[in-house]
């Protein structure tokens, strides 16, 4: 049970401003990302009166499409991902709103057509000049869209105009690097959005929340009290009909380099000196430059790659990854990765990171945990059957949460304990669903605010972690290179040996 109790301070990222009319112009906008998330949580948002009136938006794609057609799509995706149109009324207003405008990621005739379709709609709609350019496309495009968009104009007045890029931000270090470069030569840093959805997660901003605005958890969060950190992201859902973007990236560029990292870095970075962007980036940054897997000489004792065969999941079989549709039948893509990291600072010295994500997990649960260490002496030992650790569990979604597992006695004469848990859930103390990650992430950005967003080198930083591991992984390598896992369980038996060797094990989940 928690009690509400108001506090006059602000200590959201979030401003309660709404901002000026603007055009969002999404590339790749036939795509799944667009109908599924984007387009559904934008429409929330402005149902909940957070976007301007004016708001637009613009669809780009090769596919020869109406406005109407477009606004009839987006609809499905409204009804079937979303929370349902509301009314006729707030649906007609929105559509209203909607435009499709075909083109080519590569001709520069498509940007100049949408750069004068654009000015047409700056003076219908009142949207000012305002521009936010989404790139929802294949990563192979990420640089020619910009260097398109920089060629055409469309990217010159750093106040209006935002670029806003998906991931994977490149495919490794020196690509990061590359893509970094060229972004950079069209537009100033301010105006690039690296956006990674799991930093518009409610529980995600939550962390530096609970970390900086409570006294109590503080100074228990270093390497005196704290033995080790687990990070697990897990999924039921498998390949998704995706095989030609994952069998170039399986779950280290997929989820670890980006999702995984962010989760990470707000766990173990230093409180920054204000919450705005660049402080909290420049912590991020550091925390990510001291840390290193567990032992680049030896990859197999520092992290484990596994791949789901076929299994049960909720009653029905699935097919193993290898026999999904596109994937090759001899694939070692990882759906899996476990990985073992320290950070080289004062803080956090000898305390392993235990990162692990995988597809085809019996639930989708994400979860941090700080595991503090046993008591230095034990009186209990012969009252207790087993005195647990305690641990903090930090739950970023379903059931999100926060819960402090701690030993109790259990009542009777005699002398026994018990591992209990207190338990703070979000749904039951605000009773409210979350806003969706994009759509707050898009108004942060309309807004100019990259708190939220990853800086150029912090995506550097992150890849140079996993430099030694990728090298090792992206080698031709014969199928059993990869650990199988059947589907519907908690991943490969050298994931549980990963622990095992340092005396621990996952968190059951
Ligand atoms: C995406 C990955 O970034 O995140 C997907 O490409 C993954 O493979 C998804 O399924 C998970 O996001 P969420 O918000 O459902 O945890």
């Amino acid at each position: 049970m928690v009690t509400l109790l108001e506090n006059p301070l602000r200590v959201g990222l979030q401003k309660d401003r709404i901002p000026e009319p603007q055009i969002l112009i999404i590339f790749g906008a036939s795509g799944d990302l667009t109908q599924r998330k984007l387009v559904p949580s934008i429409y929330q948002m402005k149902r909940e009166r957070k976007l301007p009136a004016e708001l637009t938006i613009v669809g780009v794609a090769r596919r020869d499409w109406s406005h109407d057609f477009f606004r009839e799509h987006l609809r499905e995706g409204v009804e079937e991902f979303g929370g349902g149109i509301g009314t006729e009324a707030q649906w007609e207003d929105f559509a209203k709103g909607l435009y499709y405008c075909a083109g080519n990621m590569d001709q520069s005739e498509s940007y100049q057509k949408l750069k004068a379709f654009l000015s047409e709609l700056d003076e219908q709609r009142g949207t000012l000049g305002n521009r936010v350019f989404y790139l929802s496309v294949a990563p192979r495009f990420f640089a020619e869209a910009t260097q398109q968009l920089g060629a055409a104009g469309m990217l010159t007045d750093p106040a209006k105009q935002r670029l806003v890029i998906e991931k994977p931000f490149g495919h490794d270090l020196s690509s990061a690097k590359t893509l970094n470069r060229i972004v950079q030569q069209v537009c100033a840093e301010e105006q690039i959005y690296r956006i990674d959805h799991y930093l518009g997660k409610e529980t995600v901003q939550n962390l530096l929340v609970f970390r900086f605005a409570n006294a109590i958890f503080e100074p228990l969060w270093n390497r005196q009290f704290v033995d080790h950190v687990q990070i697990t992201v897990a999924e039921t859902v498998g390949l998704e009909g995706r095989a030609g973007y994952y069998e170039t990236s399986g779950a280290l560029r997929d989820m670890v380099q980006n999702h995984l990292m962010q989760l990470f870095c707000l766990t173990a970075m230093e409180p920054p000196n204000s919450l705005d962007a660049d402080s909290v980036r420049t912590e991020k940054v550091k925390v990510i430059q001291a840390a290193r897997l567990a032992d680049i000489n030896d990859i197999d004792a520092s992290a484990v790659r596994g791949q789901y065969t076929t299994g049960w999941m909720g009653g029905k079989q699935v097919p193993a990854y290898r026999e999904e549709e596109g994937a090759l039948p001899q694939s070692t893509t990882p759906t899996y990765a476990a990985l073992k990291l320290f950070v080289d600072n004062w803080r956090w010295q000898g305390v392993p990171f235990y990162l692990r994500t995988g597809k085809r997990m019996p639930k989708k649960v994400t979860e941090i945990s700080i595991h503090f260490r046993e008591v230095p002496f034990l009186m209990f030992q012969s009252a207790a059957r087993q005195m647990n650790r305690n641990v903090l569990a930090l739950r970023i979604q379903p059931d999100e949460g926060i819960s402090m597992r701690f030993e109790v006695k259990t009542p009777g004469t005699s002398l026994r304990t018990r591992s209990v848990d207190m338990d703070f859930r979000y749904d039951t103390a605000f009773g409210q669903a979350n806003a969706d990650a994009y759509g707050r992430l898009l108004i942060d950005c309309m807004l100019g605010d990259q708190t939220l967003f990853t800086r150029g080198d912090e995506v550097e930083a992150s890849w140079r972690v996993l430099t030694p591991l990728l090298s090792v992984w992206d080698a031709p390598a014969s199928p059993d290179a990869v650990s199988l896992y059947e589907a519907g369980t908690w991943g490969p038996v050298e994931a549980e040996m990963l622990l095992n060797q340092d005396g621990r094990r996952w968190r059951r989940l």
